[in-house]
Order: structure tokens, then sequence, then C-alpha cells
């Protein structure tokens, strides 16, 4: 006896669906899987007859072989359960012929509960593109699986469900409607709760309109953290396309809370400084995403940036230039996208009071060198606003008024990517400023007469080097944007050279200034 459904299992973050074939053949009472399962798809066979067993449902007498198609490549995950179930109970005459083309998506606890799955979101999309019409799915999954438009969704939390539904009495789980596109949802945090920090408020506003990358240089409790975290609430609001490929990562890193749609708000990561490379950047036997993709098309966050081993912060340098990382298993390689805004932060010296006023620092030149030497300086080069955070004063603390509100900068934000993406060739509306190549950059950024002499001086009496003048006048460009100015003036560039002043040594230990170094 002959039955087959289907089902589907995760390959990163993308999905592919499945032949799930079962056989039950005379002879003795065996339970075979073939097709390249790993380990979790093997004890789909301890699951599947507890299940049955529990559920109350006969399991077919004989041999049972189930083939999953194509052979060709490894599968893995708990996902077939529910549809190996399902055929069997076709064969045992417990559930009709299949007459529908439908997809089931489950993994099956002993008693024949169906439990949630990583991945909801990709395993529905695959479905769809490859034609079906119906998913019979975990309830705990239905919020997220529902993003995807034209699918008749049958939410279940047991196999008995299951079957009920296939036999003429429908389970009928509904979902409140998702979100439409470009809002904003509301977050907890605002920039109107820092006070003061008029230079940090402005920079990040400049970060977040030509997606720059920032370093916040200030003694502990300056408000760097605070600052750091209020970046996602001004970067403009995320589209449909966008947060389907966010909910697509986090849910197939297991990181969607039970029962949550699609993410709504761009993430914020902050992993800690003592993470390894792979939790960093993703890996593991069945690649997993890192930090760098659970914060792509967010803000990834790194506190305490001296203390990540170096090792650590190489590993991010391809991916932040490449924007996507590509990881390589036996099984093929596994390309995760990564596109996000780096902020780092860091204390001037190991005490933290260098540079600030009163300069009690006593950690001598060489404690303070070493410590900021600890930075990878290619890292460093791909920073664009190294941004002084002094401690706040008491005045404005107690001065009592809020500052100007997310909502606030986010619309000039928004502007100012409108403005760059008229004189961005395409792709450049996402992308921002900070992504201009060299040649984009001179039909982008023309400088009026006063803005060429002071790149000049720059170069010739700062010792700013092209590639830091480069930088410097894709910041300048995004400072016009703010200002709707088409050229790019003489002010914008000096702003943006001032961002470049290192209050950190580069890595081969120079200081642009030394007034505003440790
Ligand atoms: N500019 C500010 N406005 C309001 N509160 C602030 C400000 N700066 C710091 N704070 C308060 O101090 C706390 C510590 O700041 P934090 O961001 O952790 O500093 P850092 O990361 O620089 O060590 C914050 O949670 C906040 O309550
Ligand atoms: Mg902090
Ligand atoms: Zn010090």
């Amino acid at each position: 006896m002959l039955a087959r459904t289907h089902s589907a299992v995760l390959h990163g973050i993308e999905a592919r669906v499945l032949d799930v074939e079962v056989d039950v053949g005379g002879g003795l009472p065996t339970f075979t899987i073939v097709g390249l399962p790993d380990a979790s798809i093997r004890e789909a066979r301890e699951r599947v007859r507890g299940a049955l067993k529990n559920g109350g449902f006969p399991l077919p007498a004989g041999a049972v072989t189930v083939n999953l198609a194509p052979a060709e490549w490894r599968k893995a995950g708990a996902t077939v359960d529910l549809a190996v179930a399902a055929a069997l109970c076709e064969i045992a005459g417990v559930a009709p012929r299949e007459a529908r083309r439908r997809v089931f998506l489950g993994e099956l606890g002993l008693s024949g509960q169906v439990r949630p799955i990583r991945g909801a979101l990709a395993l529905a999309l695959a479905a769809k593109e490859a034609g079906f019409e119906q998913v019979f799915l975990p309830e705990q999954n239905l919020a997220e699986a529902a993003c995807v438009d034209g699918l008749d969704l049958v939410a279940v939390a047991s196999l008995g469900e299951a079957i009920a539904h296939l036999t003429g009495q429908p389970i009928a789980r509904r979902c409140a409607p998702i979100v439409a596109d470009g809002e904003t949802p509301a977050a907890l945090e605002d920039f109107a709760d820092v006070r003061g920090q008029a230079v940090a408020r402005r920079a990040l506003e400049i970060a977040a309109a030509g997606g720059h990358h920032a370093l916040l240089v200030g003694p502990p409790g300056a408000g760097k953290t605070m600052l750091a975290r209020r970046l996602p609430t001004i970067l403009p609001p995320l589209s449909r396309a966008e947060a389907i490929e966010i909910t697509k990562i986090h849910s197939a890193a297991g990181r969607l809370p039970a029962g949550s749609g699609l993410v709504r708000a761009r993430p914020f990561r902050a992993p800690h400084h003592g993470i390894s490379a792979a939790g960093l950047v993703g890996g593991g036997p069945h690649p997993a995403p890192g930090e760098i993709s659970l914060a792509h098309r967010g803000v990834l966050f790194l506190d305490e940036l001296p203390e990540f081993r170096r090792d650590v912060l190489e590993a991010i340098r391809q991916p932040l230039e490449e924007r996507r990382i590509a990881l390589v298993r036996v099984g093929g390689a596994s390309v995760f996208p990564c596109d996000f805004l780096l902020v780092a932060a860091m204390n001037p010296c190991p005490c933290g009071r260098a540079g600030s006023a009163g300069g009690l620092c006593a950690c001598g030149d060489a404690n303070r060198r070493r410590y900021t030497g600890k930075i990878s300086g290619p890292l460093l080069d791909r920073i664009d606003l190294c941004i002084s955070v002094p401690a706040v004063t008491w005045n404005d603390l107690a001065r009592g008024a809020p500052g100007e509100s997310s909502a606030a900068i986010r619309a000039r934000v928004e502007l100012a990517r409108q403005r760059a993406a008229a004189h961005a060739p395409a792709g450049g509306t996402a992308a921002g400023n900070a992504r201009l190549t060299a040649a984009e950059l001179e039909a982008a950024a023309p400088l009026d007469g006063a803005g060429r002499r002071l790149a000049e001086t720059a170069v010739s009496r700062l010792g700013l080097s092209v590639r830091g003048l480069h930088r410097a006048l894709r910041v300048a460009r995004t400072i016009a944007d703010l200002e709707e100015c088409d050229r790019v003036a003489a002010g914008h560039l000096s702003e943006a050279i001032s961002y470049r002043l290192r209050t950190v040594p580069d890595h081969k230990g120079r200081i642009d200034t030394p007034a505003s170094g440790p």
C-alpha cells in the first residue's frame, strides 16, 4: 500500500518542498526512512509511532518505508513528522486519500501534539511557490505563516485535529490581519529620553540618514548604550519585503517568540563581548544565522569594543563589506544576508576618564595605547563617524526639557534618504551614501569653491588620506542631504571631517589630532 503526501524542510533560511512517499509492505514490522535524512528526521519514526498510538490511530502492520524525495539533498529538522503520520493514516483508511495539493508541516510529540517549528514563514513561502494551496501547520506558527497571501492555512494543535479536518470536521483557527506596509511600531525607547548630548544626537541622525557606521567614545555612564539603543527608532520604517526577510532569518534561527507574526521593528542586537566568531557571524553543522544576520536591516551594537577578541572582530570585516555571509558545509553552502548598521562603543581608556574635563586619567600613555590598539585597524577604517560622548552635565540632566522625539528625527532621516536616492544610482535608496563608490561620489557630491579649498587643506595640512577624504565626502553628502542642499558646501565637509578626528589611535598608532585624543 502506497500513499504520498508533501512536506517541506528548511535549508539555511530558505525552504524546499518534499515528496513524502510511504509504503507499507508485507513482512516484519520495521520502519525505515530513506532520502538523506539526518538524525533528527530519522527519529521521526519514534515520534510518529508514539503519536499514532497515543492519538488512537492504528499503525498499519508490516514494513514501513518512508522515502523523502528528491533524494539528492540532505534533509534536517523535524518538520516532516506530520506528513509521514498523515500518509500512514491514509493507508490505514482513517484519512481520505489526498484530494488536493496540500503540504503538512509540524513536529509530533509522543502524545500526538503538534509542536511549533522553525522557519514557518520560509516553509509556507516554499509551499506557495511550488503551487500548493493548503498548508497544515502548528497553531503557534499560524501568525507567522499568515504573512504569505493566498494560502489556506490549517493550524492544528494535534494529529487528531489534523485528521479531524481531513475527515470533514474543519478546524478554523484564524489570526489577526497583519500590519500594513510602512508602519512604524510603537517603541519603548525614544530619543526624547536623552537629555543634552547635542553632538551625539546629530551624529546618529547622520548615521541613520546615510547608513554610516559609528563609534561612540566616552566615559562610563555617559549614555553611549542609551543612545545606541535608540538608533533603530530613527531609521525609516521597514517595507513589507524587508519585514519578511527579517522574519525568515529570525524564524530560522529559532528566535521568534511563539505565536508572533511578521517582525515589525528594526532589529537591535547587542552581543556580549565574550561571543565567539561562530556566534557572531553564524555557524554550526546546519548553519544557523549569527548576530550579524539577526541584525540584518537593523543595528548591530558592539559595546566595549576593545574587549572583543581580535579574531572575532576580524570575522565581520568581509560580511560588513559584502552584506552577506556564505557558510559552507558538507550539505552545501548557506548564504545569510547581513546588511546592518554597526555602532560600537568604548571608553577612551581603561579607567574611562581620559579626555574628560578635569583630566583625571591615571592610566598612562602606554596603557591607553594598548587599550585602544586592541581594536582592529581595518574595522576602524570602515567607521565613518567617530563620536565623542562626554559625561552628561548636571545642567542638562536637571533642566528637564525632553529631547526631540524619535519621530521628528526620523522624518528628517526619511527626507534625506529620498534626496540621496535621487542622486544615487540604482540600489542606492536602501543602501545610503555610505555605499557610494568613489566614481559615484564624484558625480553625487560636487564641492563648491570653498569646499574644494577645505578639502585641499585637509589633505595637504591635516594629512587626511585620499580614502579618508572620500569617507568624509560621503558623510558630507549625507549632511547636505539632511540640509536639503544639492551641492556640498565647505560647512558640510568641515562637520564631516570633525567626525574623523580620531579620539583613538588608528591601527598604525596615529592620532589625527593629539588634542582630541587620549
Ligand atoms: N543624556 C542623558 N539623558 C538622560 N539620561 C542619561 C543620559 N546619559 C545617561 N543617562 C542615564 O544614565 C544611565 C547610564 O547610561 P548608559 O547608556 O548605560 O551609559 P554608558 O553606556 O555610556 O556607560 C542611562 O540608563 C540613563 O538612565
Ligand atoms: Mg554602556
Ligand atoms: Zn584612564
